[in-house]
């Protein structure tokens, strides 16, 4: 990725850019062109209290921190983005475009003025208490459990009944880690047939049980689990009602004697929800017979089926997550139809075990019948590598522990219907890019796109309350041109300006101020109509 980046810099620059650069590059400043980039694509993470090691909210946050910044981006390394986008596409990608780069580049270049304060956009605000998607329609909580990760890693495996008297279609899930420090990853299943029992043996990957079914994790850097639906076409999960919810938790060797009590949040469609697709998470492609010798790096292979045969079933997959461990190098998945056409689904070239989940399509991508998928993962079982857990290496197999190696790919996916190749599931995402990033960061936040604007501007934020939340749009010279009460509920929410005001008169292009009253504290930021 970092190549590829680097590349496309290089062409952006010769490709003509390099004679405007100087007009360009002088006028470039804070307040209006690298704002709105560092709020979209760096503030989530990084704010007091989110998952960056410092806050990029204001003009002197990225002033001090300017160098690094422009070093981060350059390389590639910032913002997080583990697949390679030459090779696969997914939706929310964190990824920003060769123009940002340019943008940040020369403003760093320039001496990074910050232009005129009042055009900024207003800082993001954040928040940080309990599930980060709003209020729940379930929560189960695990019961407070010790580490008992002694001489090895403690897989332990939580029954928990859900109560439910009725079956329900999960929208959502959200695990919220009760001890972050000792919840190396979390997967959730259910389990209708309420048989399967807690299994605090330590070595727990799962339920055994055949029935069960894999319906969310969390691992470092992965993201609730929200799946797209509107009002016409929904995607998600049946829970039947009696069932268990079941949390698979690994505790890290070295964890033992602290506590946690790790809870999963569900969100559901409403009951009258008719047009349901049923999605399915299963390890399809995995290798669980392999060793790395000590200072090699080694490559394996693995493909479903197994046996050599070929998909008797065609099926459209909506999300996939490559999953290794501390020696994990590289690793691709891909499918070969009968014609022997290829289809790319994820390549991830540097493998980084603090950045992993599920990546999501923003078209299902369809195996044909008669397909085979394959996949090749990269050790480096070398000095080289900095996450090598032991020095001198030591030779790692296949297995369990965190020590041991990892070789699996998830899959989200659904029976094929007439159509999946071209079904936008972006378009039927219950959330934007920007409220992705303020997901991931847990927090509040109040964006406005598209912005510039010639239509219409949809604003969202998320409230931490059920009440009326007023809205304004006041023009250049300050005068309110419109204003509108808004009920909220709980959580996110959205409201969709058709840039006309009070009157219904079209506004002219120019700049605005959008305020929203959260709670009798104004928020404002800035909108442009073209
Ligand atoms: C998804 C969360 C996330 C986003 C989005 C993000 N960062 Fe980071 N950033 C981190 C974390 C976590 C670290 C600590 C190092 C690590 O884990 O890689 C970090 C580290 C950094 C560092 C320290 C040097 C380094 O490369 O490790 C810089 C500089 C930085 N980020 C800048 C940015 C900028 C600029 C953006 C936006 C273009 C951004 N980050 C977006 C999470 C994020």
């Amino acid at each position: 990725m970092k190549k590829t980046l680097l590349l496309s810099i290089g062409l952006f620059l010769f490709l003509g850019f390099t004679e405007n650069f100087n007009i360009e590059s002088s006028t470039i400043n804070f307040s209006e062109d690298i704002a709105p980039i560092i709020y979209e694509n760096c503030s989530g993470c990084h704010h007091s209290g989110g998952i960056g090691p410092f806050s990029l909210v204001s003009y002197n946050d990225v002033f001090t921190n300017k160098t690094a910044v422009d070093y981060s981006i350059s390389n590639g390394n910032m913002p997080p983005w583990p697949p390679d986008t030459s090779y696969s596409r997914f939706s929310h990608e964190r990824v920003l475009s060769s123009d940002e780069i340019f943008k940040i580049q020369s403003w760093v270049a320039n001496g990074a003025p910050q232009g005129d304060s009042t055009l900024a956009p207003a800082y993001p605000t954040y928040v940080t208490s309990g599930p980060t998607l709003g209020v729940p329609d379930l929560t189960l909580s695990a019961p407070v459990y010790v580490s008992n990760a002694v001489n090895h890693d403690d897989y332990v495996c939580f029954v928990i009944p859900s109560g439910l008297l009725q079956n329900r279609k999960i929208r959502a899930v959200e695990v919220e880690p009760g001890n972050p420090e000792i919840v190396h990853h979390t997967l959730v299943y259910i389990d209708p047939s309420a048989t399967y029992q807690t299994d605090t043996s330590g070595h727990c990957m799962g339920p055994t049980s055949f029935s069960s079914k894999l319906i969310g994790e969390y691992a470092p850097g992965s993201l609730p689990t929200i799946f797209p639906g509107d009002n016409n076409l929904a995607f998600g999960v049946e829970i039947q009602a009696g069932s268990n919810v079941i949390l698979a938790m690994h505790y890290p060797f070295g964890s033992n004697g602290n506590t946690d009590s790790t809870k999963v949040h569900l969100y559901f469609y409403p009951t009258s929800t008719t047009n349901f697709r049923e999605i399915y998470i299963e390890r399809i492609v995995e290798n669980w017979n392999f060793c790395v010798a000590p200072n090699q790096v080694q490559t394996f292979n693995a493909q479903y089926p197994t046996n050599g045969s070929a998909i008797s079933t065609k099926f459209s997959v909506y999300g996939i997550f490559p999953h290794m461990h501390l020696l994990g190098k590289s690793i691709n998945c891909y499918s070969v139809d009968s014609n022997n056409d290829t289809l790319n689904l994820v390549n991830i070239p540097n493998w980084d075990f603090e950045w992993q989940g599920f990546y999501k399509y923003t078209y299902p991508q369809v195996i044909e019948q008669g397909s085979r998928l394959y996949s090749q993962a990269s050790y480096d079982n070398t000095t080289a590598n900095s996450h090598n857990p032991n020095d001198p290496p030591e030779i790692v197999c296949a297995g369990l522990n965190t020590s041991d190696e990892m070789f699996l790919v998830y899959f989200m996916f659904m029976d094929y219907q007439n159509g999946d190749e071209t079904l936008n599931l972006d378009s039927l995402d219950q959330l934007t890019n920007v409220e992705m990033n303020s997901i991931y960061g847990n927090n509040t936040f109040l964006s406005a796109y598209p912005n510039p604007t010639n239509t219409g501007v949809n604003f969202s934020f998320k409230n931490n309350q059920n009440n009326i939340v007023d809205m304004k749009i006041i023009d250049i010279n300050g005068k309110n041109i419109y204003n509108k009460s808004i009920s909220t509920t709980l959580g996110l929410n959205k409201f969709y300006w058709n840039t006309c005001s009070n009157n219904g008169t079209k506004c002219p292009p120019g700049i605005y101020i959008y305020g929203f009253n959260f709670n009798g504290q104004w928020e404002y930021g800035k909108i442009i109509l073209k």
